[in-house]
């Protein structure tokens, strides 16, 4: 099916689920509020513009502040479009693309122009930030209204799996060149412009922040910086870099190693148990179950490098398994990279917990056919937790002696974007590798 029809199939969904979320919460209308540009303090340069997730999954514009949707039962959509006579910066073309004929598109020069097109009448709620508020419109987020189309957006529809099918082979493409650039030994800042290259991306528009660690630095989960200078030996290079598709996000980690048969030997030990993590996003599984089965598994990689002596399972009730895997296995994926409703009990609220002792899980609901989630498991060395564990009780069980060799590595993980289907899962990364 060719994306003008998935992206119509995609429209009746949205419409499905907003009629419904309107009679819960109790309203006539409801806006979406693409958002307003943000400005640094005392000074007129701007951030870069972050859009109202709701409206990117109506109109497929990242880059559109100051528009409007609006959704009336019954009614065909309606875009306010926001297209400023500008000559400062190149002004936003004319609608155009598969998606415009399903909208009575009303195109304003000022934003204050686009109250003329709201509702006059009727209950109306409105999804949006503070900033976007314009005349009497202030946006409300009901959140009877949210809980239920955050709960839903978890389930993805034909045209936002291809989305994000497609946003994982931009991301492959790149991360191919950076694996080509950390060989030829290029430094951090050198790689990221590969990325960026093969991916056609800039620092702004991509997903998140890329993660571009070379050595010790890849035990840094959210390593921030990239080295101009590269270092004297690159032993090992993290990558953690996505790319976007009509707003959808791809959210990829690879690990690769220099010729060290020890660290190639952890690298192997966290791949096989991603792969069978993965193949456990299925209809029906508790992702909090293959939260814990991840530590088992890693515990066990732990335990047959020899790096530390205790099983798998005295490792996770200790504590131990989280010294070297100290997040969690992933987490929804979609217009964020860290999707919405990941704890949503229901669509009518409620919060399903973490289990204990394991803060930083994301994503606690049970997996159903249309979820896309990441499964990316890792293991590093982190000083600070590492020094913890040494002055512990549990010091004796540790190999300090290995841990202190494979420390010159940083660490490994490896994460895939991973659709659950009412069968095997989809694993939309590894596709996208073998097709580029
Ligand atoms: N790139 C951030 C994450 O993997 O969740
Ligand atoms: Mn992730
Ligand atoms: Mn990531």
């Amino acid at each position: 099916m060719d994306i003008g029809a998935l992206y119509a199939q995609h429209l009746s969904t949205l419409q499905q689920r907003v009629e419904t979320a309107l009679a819960r919460s109790g309203h006539d209308h409801l806006l979406i509020a693409a958002g307003v540009p943000k400005y640094h303090f005392l000074d007129d340069r701007d951030y870069p513009f972050a859009i109202n997730p709701h409206f990117l999954q109506w109109v497929p514009l990242p880059q559109h502040s100051h528009g409007w949707i609006v959704l009336t039962p019954g009614r065909r959509p309606v875009l306010v479009y926001h297209q400023p006579a500008d000559y400062w910066h190149v002004a936003p073309s004319a609608p155009d693309g598969f998606w415009v004929e399903h909208f009575d598109i009303h195109v304003i020069r000022e934003p204050k122009q686009a109250s003329a097109f709201l509702p006059k009448q009727g209950r109306i709620a409105i999804i949006g930030e503070a900033d976007a508020a314009l005349d009497g419109y202030t946006p409300d987020n009901p959140q009877k209204l949210l809980d239920y189309l955050h709960y839903h957006r978890a389930f993805k529809t034909g045209y936002e799996l291809h989305c994000l099918r497609e946003a994982s082979r931009i991301a492959a493409r790149g991360h191919l060149a950076a694996a080509a650039a950390f060989r030829e030994g290029a430094s951090e800042y050198a790689i990221n412009r590969a990325y960026l290259g093969a991916t056609g991306q800039n620092d702004v528009n991509v997903p998140y922040g890329n993660i571009v660690a070379l050595n010790e630095h890849a035990a840094v989960l959210h390593y921030q910086y990239q080295d101009i200078e590269a270092p004297a030996q690159s032993r090992s290079f993290l990558i953690d870099a996505g790319a976007r598709c009509n707003g959808y996000s791809s959210d990829i980690t690879r690990t690769w190693g220099n010729g060290d048969a020890r660290f190639q030997a952890l690298i192997d030990g966290v791949e096989a148990a991603q792969l069978a993590l993965v193949e456990q996003v299925r209809d029906g599984r508790d992702y909090r179950d293959i939260h814990v089965d991840a530590h088992l598994r890693l515990a066990d990689v732990l335990q047959q490098l020899g790096l530390v002596r205790m099983t798998p399972e005295s490792q996770l009730e200790s504590g131990i398994s989280a010294v070297f895997f100290p997040h969690g296995i992933g987490h929804l994926l979609g217009l964020q990279v860290h999707d919405v409703a990941g704890f949503a009990a229901s669509d009518e609220g409620g919060m399903i917990a973490r289990p204990d002792g394991h803060p930083f899980l994301r994503l606690t609901r049970t997996l159903a056919p249309g979820m896309v989630v990441t499964i990316e498991p890792g293991l590093y060395f982190i000083d600070l937790l590492l020094r913890e564990l040494r002055a512990g009780p549990h010091a004796g069980a540790v190999d300090w002696d290995a841990v202190e060799y494979l420390s010159q590595f940083g660490g490994v993980r490896i994460e895939d974007d991973v659709a659950c289907t009412a069968d095997a899962p989809e694993n939309l990364t590894r596709d996208a590798f073998a097709a580029v």
